[in-house]
């Protein structure tokens, strides 16, 4: 239930905030023809669904019939096909795409070679088979412990028109793979765009069925709240290996949308017992950020700005008091905001300044006392968390507060 009040919040945040209607995300209680006007903006099959279930569970607060299953909340075996290496020699696999710039007009591709190094040489175009440009990226590789890992190539495409659907070509000969994306419209007031938002994600069979109501959502790009892997579940050898089957179990997506990444404690894997004692050593080696569009000095909070939204990304995990990095960085990207341009500003963090939960109570109080002043001074629309893994909303001082396990869009 707690889903589907979240679909219809979203949805109404997207759209664009000259109509006048963004207000609603403060109230639960939205008169029927306007609730019915705003999804009938989006799409026409969204609005039908809204108000069947409107009027079936007679509650404003629920407007989707859609009650996610319960899987044994166990990971998935290695051998399963979620984990399936793709076949060839050498193939890319673990492909993964972020925003690559300030204003969606580039990615950067990520992904892992397990043989040999390869090239990092990334084709692409915009007419299926035909892959006019050509770019070259960088590779690297780490050790965790004794698990080595694979080569990890990443490749920054720049000067992409907006709204334009673009294919992508990796890797060589009879092993290489294609895959497509699409950027976002421009920046601007007007440019409706839907996001999904995932955190604590995993890999267990529950992850599975968040990764695939993602994907038939229809939303565009996913805001990720921290916790992917929950590797460091595992101990020696099998850290990295988990680090892997969970790139090879998101690529379904992560190949095709952008998912903007946010760090959790999930991240840190510090393990002094088998000597890896550097935070965030597996994730930063995977996963990129354009922190450097944002003058941000740390892949582990930056910003963007997508069609109508300013996101920033925050890290619960990293120093935030008076002087440290982020808090200066914060200071200056929030001067940064243009209203007029990007009526939604948006923040994403891992743990939650607001929580009622016994789980993790209270454990953002810290960020919450250094922060929550700007947040309120420079009218933050919505703030999104997880870690607690429970679904809960709140709103304060007109912030709106959304903390969340899995999925929402
Ligand atoms: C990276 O890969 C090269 C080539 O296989 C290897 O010689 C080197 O030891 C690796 N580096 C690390 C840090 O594992
Ligand atoms: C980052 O700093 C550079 C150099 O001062 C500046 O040109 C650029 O506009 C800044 N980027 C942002 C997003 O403000």
């Amino acid at each position: 239930m707690w889903l589907a009040s979240f679909r219809s919040l979203l949805c109404k945040c997207f759209i664009p905030r000259w109509l006048g209607l963004c207000r609603l995300i403060k109230t639960t209680l939205i008169p029927l023809e306007r609730r019915m006007l705003l999804a009938m903006l989006l799409n026409l099959v969204l609005a039908s669904f809204v108000f069947l279930s409107f009027i079936r569970d007679g509650s404003a607060g629920i407007t989707s019939s859609f009650i996610r299953s319960e899987w044994p909340a166990v990971d998935i075996p290695l051998d399963h096909e979620a984990f399936a290496v793709p076949k060839g020699y050498n193939a890319p696999q673990q492909v993964h795409i972020t925003q690559g710039d300030y204003d969606g007009k580039a990615v950067i591709i990520s992904w892992v070679t397990t043989e040999e190094p390869g090239h990092s040489h990334i084709q692409y175009g915009t007419s299926e088979n035909k892959f006019q440009t050509s770019e070259e990226g960088t590779v690297t590789n780490y050790t965790f412990h004794k698990y080595k890992s694979g080569y990890i190539h990443h490749c920054l495409i720049e000067g992409l028109e907006y709204e334009t659907k673009y294919y992508y070509r990796i890797g060589s000969g009879d092993s290489s793979r294609e895959f497509w994306f699409k950027t976002p419209p421009k920046v601007d007031p007007d440019s409706p765009y839907k996001f999904g938002i995932i955190g604590d994600l995993g890999q267990t069979f529950n992850s599975l069925s968040t990764l695939e109501h993602y994907i038939q959502s229809g939303a565009q790009t996913v805001l990720f709240v921290g916790d992917l892997s929950y590797a460091d579940r595992y101990q020696y050898n099998d850290v990295g290996l988990r680090w892997d089957t969970w790139g090879r179990f998101v690529e379904r997506s992560t190949a095709y949308h952008p998912w903007l990444w946010s760090a959790g404690n999930h991240e840190i894997d510090y393990m002094p017992y088998m000597g890896e004692v550097v935070p965030f050593k597996n994730y930063l080696y995977r996963y990129t950020t354009p922190y450097l569009a944002s003058n941000s000095s740390s892949p582990l909070w930056y910003a963007v700005r997508r069609a109508s939204a300013h996101i920033i990304v925050l890290s619960s995990y990293s120093p935030f008091v008076k002087y440290t990095p982020q808090y200066m960085w914060l200071k200056e990207e929030l001067k940064r905001v243009e209203r007029e341009k990007t009526p939604w500003l948006i923040v994403l963090m891992h743990v939650p300044l607001y929580n009622s939960n016994g789980a993790h109570y209270m454990e953002g109080e810290s960020m919450r006392s250094v922060f929550e002043s700007w947040f309120i001074e420079y009218k933050v629309d919505v703030i999104f968390a997880g870690h607690v893994h429970a679904y809960e909303r709140s709103a304060v001082t007109g912030i709106h507060y959304l903390t969340n396990q899995h999925l929402f869009t």
